[in-house]
């Protein structure tokens, strides 16, 4: 069985670690049948929440913020599996894909139960390669998941990368393609 998989790619630098990373794990779920939207959020229009609690009226549209996020929203309705791709940027997800998580907001807004039951994956390269310097962004897209009722499908934390290239031939890139592969 094949899935619809959105991947939300925070990543400010398009030939980054990151952006190699989604290129294996593409690379594997597109050979198990899957089908994939990717945004590359740093070229998009994307504004922070305003925190008005007042989205959730126009299902295709639920943000009173009218802007890029238009885009993702009935991608991100249909997926059966959100991809949360960045580097870590103070032990966290860049603001880039924060701005985009906390926008989706408006669609929980319009319907919570729309929005639950799907898998998610985290792919993020750091410069720091140790339990410790992943531990609290681990902790941060567990509790996301398990509050939006989402399950964890496998993490692919890619410590000891700083520079663009730095990815390039190293072995946790087939652990990313093996990952994309296993999503069926
Ligand atoms: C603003 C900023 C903050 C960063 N914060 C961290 C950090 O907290 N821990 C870490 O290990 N690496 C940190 N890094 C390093 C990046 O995670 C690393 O360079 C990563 O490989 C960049 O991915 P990219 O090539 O996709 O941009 C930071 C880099 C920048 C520019």
């Amino acid at each position: 069985m094949s899935k619809k998989i959105l991947i939300l790619n925070g990543s400010p630098r398009p030939k980054g670690n990151t952006a190699v990373l989604i290129d294996s794990f593409v690379k594997g779920a597109v050979s198990s049948g899957n089908s994939v939207t990717r945004f590359d959020l740093e070229k998009m229009d994307i504004h922070p929440c305003l925190g008005c609690l007042s989205g959730g009226k126009d299902p295709k549209s639920p943000c009173v913020q009218k802007d890029a996020m238009d885009e993702i929203y009935p991608i991100f309705k249909e997926a059966e599996v959100v991809v949360f791709a960045s580097p870590m940027y103070f032990w966290s997800f860049t603001a880039q894909l924060k701005a985009c998580v906390d926008r989706l907001f408006a669609v929980m807004e319009s319907d919570l139960q729309s929005s639950s039951g799907k898998e998610c994956i985290l792919l993020m390269p750091a410069e720091e390669d140790s339990e410790k310097n992943f531990a609290p962004v681990v902790s941060y897209y567990q509790t996301l998941a398990e509050n939006l009722g989402w399950k964890d499908v496998g993490m692919i934390l890619a410590g000891g990368l700083m520079e663009v290239g730095d990815i390039s031939g190293k072995p946790i890139l087939l652990e990313a393609e093996a990952l994309g592969r296993s999503v069926v």
